[in-house]
């Protein structure tokens, strides 16, 4: 491990903790009424905080303080919240954060209303953000809650179809995943009152790490080890949901595999799963993703350095949050859960 990701590492433990506490503070603000306990229930099971640990970095990096951050990186993960919530009940998902998802411990209804929820009280949060960034903040948040939406519009419909493209799959995944991040590294810049050009410079590294972050999610829930996913190992397959893999597969099959995968989609016969997954692994189409990946956090770190050259005193806030940044691809894509 090289001195930069310990670097990394450490920061990111620095922002979990002072989001925490943060987090624990603004909810008081709510009562103890049934409306919020799957809040305070998925709220409380976790996650990686992965975007709200962006929004300090970049905040921090380009000058900003944490608590300056914290509007923002509290609306980023309420709304992420929000989606995860609602994005169980689509994809039928048992587990979440390795505990029994909202709509399993509580219906449908409720998991719909505390969703909905969520997603004002991320409204409610970013409110308090430095008034001289709100009008960018709201512009970006609602732009990032609306793509979002399309996203997994597209990801639903893509179910249903016999063939997707490559490129439609990594439009569908810019749009349900990588805006978030994206999103959240651009509202860290802004929160600091960075200019134009480095919200913008931020946002594009952010689309990056986000098309790997979600190359990572596809691998794991066809490969993750189920001790630690924390999710339903094999749900993509179920749902045939048009990853990476099953696109690649589908187009590097021969009749035989072709049929097969084929009749495997629409049904849900016992042992589907592991008879893809066979699939998967003799085509190769593992080792494609994990190189398609590669690729992004390649581009990624481009975008950051050509950032750097272009505007030399942009990131100079704090030597830890720009370590966290640099380190934070990488990161991604060791990720295992
Ligand atoms: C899950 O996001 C949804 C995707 C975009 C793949 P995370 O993997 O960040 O979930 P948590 O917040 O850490 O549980
Ligand atoms: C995540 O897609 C996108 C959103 C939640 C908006 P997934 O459906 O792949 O996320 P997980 O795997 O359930 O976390
Ligand atoms: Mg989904
Ligand atoms: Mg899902
Ligand atoms: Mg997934």
């Amino acid at each position: 491990m090289t001195t930069q990701t310990f670097d990394a590492r450490a920061a990111m433990e620095e922002y979990r903790a002072a989001f925490e506490s943060g987090s624990e503070d603004f909810f008081t603000r709510y009562p103890d009424s049934e409306l919020y306990a799957p809040v305070r229930y998925l709220m409380g099971l976790g996650g990686k905080r992965l975007r709200p640990v962006l929004v300090m970095a970049a905040c921090e990096a380009c000058g900003g303080s944490k608590d300056e951050a914290l509007p923002a990186a509290l609306a980023v993960e309420l709304f992420h919240n929000f989606t995860l919530m609602h994005d169980d009940i689509m994809d039928e998902a048992p587990l979440r954060r390795g505990h029994a998802t909202v709509h399993e411990k509580w219906g449908d209804n409720l998991a719909i209303l505390s969703g909905d929820a969520l997603h004002v009280m991320a409204c409610e949060a970013l409110l308090d953000a430095p008034e001289g960034a709100l009008p960018s903040l709201l512009r970006m948040y609602h732009r990032t809650a609306l793509e979002v939406c399309e996203g997994q519009e597209q990801d639903m419909a893509f179910e249903t179809r016999d063939e997707v493209a490559l490129e439609e799959y990594m439009e569908m995944i810019r749009l349900k995943t990588s805006v978030l991040l994206a999103a959240a590294l651009f509202m860290g810049g802004a929160s600091a009152g960075a200019d134009t050009v480095t919200r913008e410079a931020l946002y594009a590294f952010g689309l990056h790490v986000g098309l790997a972050f979600q190359l990572q999610d596809d691998y794991l829930d066809a490969f993750g080890n189920p001790e630690n996913f924390g999710k339903q190992v094999g749900g993509d397959i179920l749902s045939d949901k048009k990853t990476f893999l099953l696109i690649r597969a589908l187009e590097k099959a021969g009749e035989a595999d072709l049929e097969s995968l084929r009749a495997e989609l629409g049904a849900k016969r016992k042992g589907k799963v592991e008879r893809v997954l066979d699939i998967y692994r003799r085509l190769g189409v593992d080792t494609e993703l994990r190189k398609a990946m590669a690729d992004e956090v390649a581009l990624a770190e481009e975008a950051l350095i050509r950032m750097k050259a272009s505007r030399p005193d942009a990131l100079d806030g704090s030597e830890a949050a720009l370590a966290l940044l640099q380190g934070i691809a990488e990161m991604v894509t060791a990720r295992l859960n």
